[in-house]
């Protein structure tokens, strides 16, 4: 299939590989990272294409809205801030770059994974108020301690052989990935229900779905040993937050380590100012390496679909 792509908005920060892409191949290119949804509805019937990152939310207005458009790119994994249904409605195609931010979600989960566990958090800010606390702050070691990864895609794999370096065995269940697939990176398929009381930490790597909405959450904590630790660097609402709240009230979860929210930014920080949360505002994916590749694939594919090519991703 070859489109015609005359011009392309792009209306959130994207590396300027993007921009040199797009127009080394002829395509003219905008970037206007300030508007206000008014303004994009305003804009965007004069253009082809549009990419974005996770500011701009394209809504079924925006999207009815852009009667030339033809296709819709994020330069990221997750396409939840684009309503497919509406973009597939009007015959428009949606693309995103899959795998070009894995390694930094998955070294970014890794990082809070081991965070937390050394409450790196809260000691640092401990420090940084002049105390010596070293009494307060004991930690556990990740050796021997068993790692549940919920989702082993691409960044659940990735974060499962790092993890086993530190001598964690790692268990994982994802309804698309076969206990056989999942034996290929030492990683044992099991149930959910075989997991939880196995579990010393868990991570999430799904996508935000109805099936993993509330995933976590007053059951699921009950059934976990006490003192279970868990990391989110997937998606906000996978993690029941009231429920994550009350079992780190109750000591029944020990720490969490979120890199995402419900809301971003949060409208209330109780959760984030728990003393045994590590918070970080949506950085997985934040890295000058992670950034650069899904700038380039992202544009690549806008070559490679005026080009006629075989296109790939969401
Ligand atoms: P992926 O598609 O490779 O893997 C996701 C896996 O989740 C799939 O294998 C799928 O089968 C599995 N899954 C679906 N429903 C499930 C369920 N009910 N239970 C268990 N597993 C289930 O995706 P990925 O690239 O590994 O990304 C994983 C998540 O991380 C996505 O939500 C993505 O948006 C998010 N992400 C976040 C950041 C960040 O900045 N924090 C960066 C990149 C990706
Ligand atoms: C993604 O889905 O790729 C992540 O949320 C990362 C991001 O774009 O910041």
């Amino acid at each position: 299939m070859v489109v015609q792509l005359k011009n392309v908005l792009i209306s959130d920060e994207v590396d300027p590989k993007c921009v040199q892409i797009l127009q080394s191949n002829g395509i003219e290119v905008v970037q206007n990272v300030t508007l206000s949804k008014e303004q994009l509805i305003a804009e965007i019937p004069k253009y082809d294409g549009l990419i974005v990152r996770s500011a701009t939310r394209v809504t079924a207005d925006v999207i009815n809205a852009g009667v030339n458009l033809k296709i819709i790119g994020r330069a990221g994994t997750g396409v939840d801030n684009i309503d497919a249904d509406a973009a597939t409605r009007r015959g428009i195609i949606v693309m995103n770059t899959p795998g070009g931010n894995t390694l930094s979600a998955a070294e970014h989960t890794c990082t809070l994974l081991i965070a937390l566990t050394r409450n790196l958090g809260a000691a640092s800010l401990s420090m940084k108020e002049g105390k010596w606390d070293r009494k307060k702050f004991m930690g556990t070691e990740l050796f021997g301690k068993t790692l549940a990864i919920i989702g082993l895609g691409r960044i659940g794999k990735e974060v499962a052989l790092r993890m086993q370096s530190f001598g964690m065995t790692t268990i994982g269940f994802d309804p698309l990935v076969s206990p056989a697939e999942s034996a290929t990176f030492n990683t044992e398929w099991l149930s959910l229900e075989e997991i939880w009381p196995r579990a010393d930490y868990i991570t999430l790597h799904t996508p935000l779905i109805p099936q993993t909405k509330n995933l976590i959450n007053d059951d699921v904590f009950a059934k976990c040993k006490k003192g279970i630790r868990i990391v989110n660097c997937a998606r906000g609402g996978i993690i029941d937050e009231d429920a994550l709240l009350r079992a780190l009230e109750s000591g029944q979860c020990a720490a969490a380590g979120l890199d995402v929210f419900l809301e971003e930014p949060p409208k209330d920080y109780t959760l984030v100012k728990h003393p045994n949360v590590i918070a970080t505002p949506h950085l997985g994916a934040s890295t000058i390496e992670a950034q650069s590749r899904v700038a380039e694939e992202i544009a690549q594919q806008f070559v490679d679909l005026v080009q006629g090519k075989c296109l790939f991703g969401a």
